[in-house]
């Protein structure tokens, strides 16, 4: 599952040019599946005379066979990232950048199309499975229909085996009942196992999973993580998982992505990036983690909060929580900058801008 990915913030990172080069980068194409490809990616809710922007710029590319982890606390903007992702945001988001799913634009394309694509080629774990079901259907019934609308079966009968050997592998103890089930006779695990049932059903080119293994054990999550990883072997399958769980990363993650305040602020190789942090928010989250009251993985608060959500910031959004925040930092948003091989920063207090050092581009929109 772990072969190395380009993933950069805010421009392509391409050899040559007057962008850094990134050695180490695969392929974009390894399997004629195509390259998810993320490119400023901008979600603004506008509410009650409000603009609120969730997410700032990012951007980020997931290849077949491979895992990119988007990593950070809460309200950082995963989930409306994942859901831009998906146009799934209703009238009152903005979403701008650009999307790319192999030669597919996945903003530009009609609401037909794009119907077209989620659950086939692109398929969303949703954060709240309830949500995700209706709750008035049985689930094998919404299984199937998934599998009946992309053609991924030829007759009802071969659907209803399909839907229950889906139950079976996402580890439903008895999936001919959970097949004949409502949600709510389901515990919140299996609702959660339902929901990536389906999301798996047609083999997708791109699974965004939200927090997929939240609600679930830590034995179903292991059970859960291998299941994406069979998925990768064979069929290639590109993995964004979202998570505020550094375990869950440094399990599965080929390149991690840690979002603070709607932007990427760090980015590269999971174990450079989980080993070496080079941004003092990252720095802190990992700072926070191994002690023996916190349960394996998860965050604990740092010190300070992020910026309110709809709060406009000249410069660094983590000024106000940093220790090593300097007047300059709150008057421009930094740089990214490149670090190593793949692996960029946006603090140039911790990583010193010089002459010759690669800068990738501003960590927020807002400087453009
Ligand atoms: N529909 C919306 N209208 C206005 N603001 C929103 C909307 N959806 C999300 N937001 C805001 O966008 C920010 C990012 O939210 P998001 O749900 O992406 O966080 P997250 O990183 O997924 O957090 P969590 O780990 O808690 O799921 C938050 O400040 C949230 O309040
Ligand atoms: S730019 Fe300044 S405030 Fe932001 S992380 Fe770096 S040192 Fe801290
Ligand atoms: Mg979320």
């Amino acid at each position: 599952m772990k072969r190395g990915m380009l993933l950069t913030d805010n421009r392509p990172v391409t050899s040559g040019g007057t962008s850094p080069a990134v050695p180490d980068q695969p392929s974009p194409q390894t399997s004629g599946r195509g390259t998810l490809m993320v490119r400023e990616l901008s979600t603004t809710f506008r509410s009650s005379g409000r603009e609120i922007r969730a997410v700032r710029s990012v951007s980020f590319e997931v290849h077949p066979g491979r895992t990119l982890v988007l990593l950070g606390e809460s309200g950082s903007g995963k989930s409306v990232t994942a859901r831009a992702l998906m146009r799934l945001h209703g009238p009152r988001a903005v979403i701008q950048g650009d999307v790319t799913l192999g030669e597919v634009d996945l903003l530009g394309v009609d609401d037909a199309t794009m119907r077209g694509i989620r659950g086939a080629r692109v398929a969303l774990v949703p954060q709240d499975p309830s949500a995700a079901l209706d709750p008035l259907r049985r689930v094998g019934g919404q299984i199937t229909e998934v599998l009946r609308l992309h053609d991924v079966v030829p007759d009802k009968a071969a659907a209803r085996t399909r839907a229950i050997e889906l139950l079976g592998q996402v580890g439903i103890p008895d999936p001919e009942r959970a097949f004949r089930s409502y949600p709510h006779e389901l515990s919140g695990g299996m609702r959660q196992r339902v929901v990536i049932a389906m999301g798996i059903s047609c083999d997708p080119e791109v699974i965004i999973a939200d927090e997929p293994t939240t609600a679930l054990d830590v034995t179903v999550q292991a059970q859960i993580l291998d299941l994406f990883a069979e998925l990768q072997r064979r069929l290639d399958t590109a993995l964004l998982m979202v998570t505020h769980d550094v375990g869950v990363a440094a399990d599965i993650a080929d390149e991690v992505a840690v979002m603070y305040a709607g932007s990427i602020v760090e980015t590269g190789p999971a174990r450079e990036v989980l080993e070496r942090p080079r941004h003092p928010y990252t720095q802190a989250l990992l700072a926070a983690i191994p002690t023996p009251d916190v349960a394996r993985g998860e965050l604990v608060a740092i010190a300070g909060s992020p910026p309110m959500a709809g709060e406009d910031f000249p410069g660094c959004a983590f000024a106000g929580r940093c220790p090593f925040v300097q007047d300059s930092c709150r008057t421009s948003p930094p740089p990214l900058v490149v670090v190593e091989s793949g692996h960029l920063a946006a603090c140039p207090v911790i990583n010193p801008v010089t002459a010759t050092t690669p800068v990738v581009g501003p960590s927020t929109e807002s400087t453009r």
